[in-house]
């Protein structure tokens, strides 16, 4: 693992974004892995500059993104989809066909974890993906678990989850109980990783995910075993690993 420790949160955006700019003018018809959440907003603002200024072009670009609330539809101001076309898809060259997500209205979750699943290694999984990481050390929604789950499947949110994503909802009974993710498999079958984290409630996932021992209680801990793996985090996110 590369580990870089920037200033703050600004920094880590700023330094996700030329990271990921890179991969897409070295390979500008790749697979891009997208994730959620408030830690990649930044890197997505930076990503839109560069296109905005003539720097970047994501016209032969696909992307794939980690997971969606099951139960939400794709209109749902809380879908990963809506969050996805808000942050970047409206704001780029993207072409509309070029992006994928689980989709969350889909009740048959089995069918629906298998055809996305199909899908992401159709294309060849990602060349790059993004991750943000849970509080808990979960990445996509694979939360700590006795095991850690190869495909894209169906989890039962945690009750530290539900009540870390409570803050975009109207009331806690409206966050999803349930979500569709790729699985660790799927997102180890990456050819490269890179992982954000900003701010002090990181802090211990980082250190449990980047130092201690590789288990599926810290589902990130299993990036320890990728090869091409790249951590950007703040000073805040890092204060546990002195
Ligand atoms: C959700 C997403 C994750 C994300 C995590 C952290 O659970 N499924 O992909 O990494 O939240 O979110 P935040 O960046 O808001 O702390």
């Amino acid at each position: 693992m590369d580990i870089c420790v920037v200033k703050d949160y600004e920094e880590m955006s700023k330094k996700a974004a030329d990271f990921i700019a890179d991969m897409i003018v070295k390979k500008p018809d790749g697979v891009l892995g997208l994730a959620t959440g408030s830690t990649p907003v930044g890197t997505y603002k930076n990503l839109v500059s560069m296109y905005e200024a003539g720097k970047l072009d994501f016209s032969r670009l696909t992307t794939v993104n980690l997971d969606e609330y099951k139960g939400l539809k794709r209109s749902h101001d809380q879908s990963y989809y809506f969050f996805m076309h808000d942050n970047l898809f409206d704001h780029v060259n993207l072409r509309p066909d070029a992006s994928f997500l689980p989709d969350g209205s889909k009740d048959d979750a089995e069918s629906e974890c298998k055809a996305y699943e199909r899908k992401v290694a159709s294309l060849g999984y990602a060349d790059l993906q993004l991750l943000g990481i849970g509080r808990n050390g979960h990445i996509g929604f694979n939360e700590p678990a006795d095991d850690f789950a190869v495909a894209t499947h169906c989890v039962n949110l945690t009750e530290s989850t539900i009540d870390a994503n409570k803050r975009f909802f109207a009331s806690i009974d409206d966050v999803p109980k349930q979500a569709y993710t790729m699985g660790i498999g799927t997102i180890m079958k990456a050819k490269r990783i890179l992982i954000l984290a900003s701010g002090a409630d990181k802090a211990e996932a980082i250190k449990n995910s980047c130092f201690g021992p590789v288990t599926p209680k810290v589902p990130a801990s299993i990036l320890q075993f990728h090869p091409d793996v790249t951590v950007i985090c703040d000073e805040a996110a890092y204060s546990l690993c002195k």
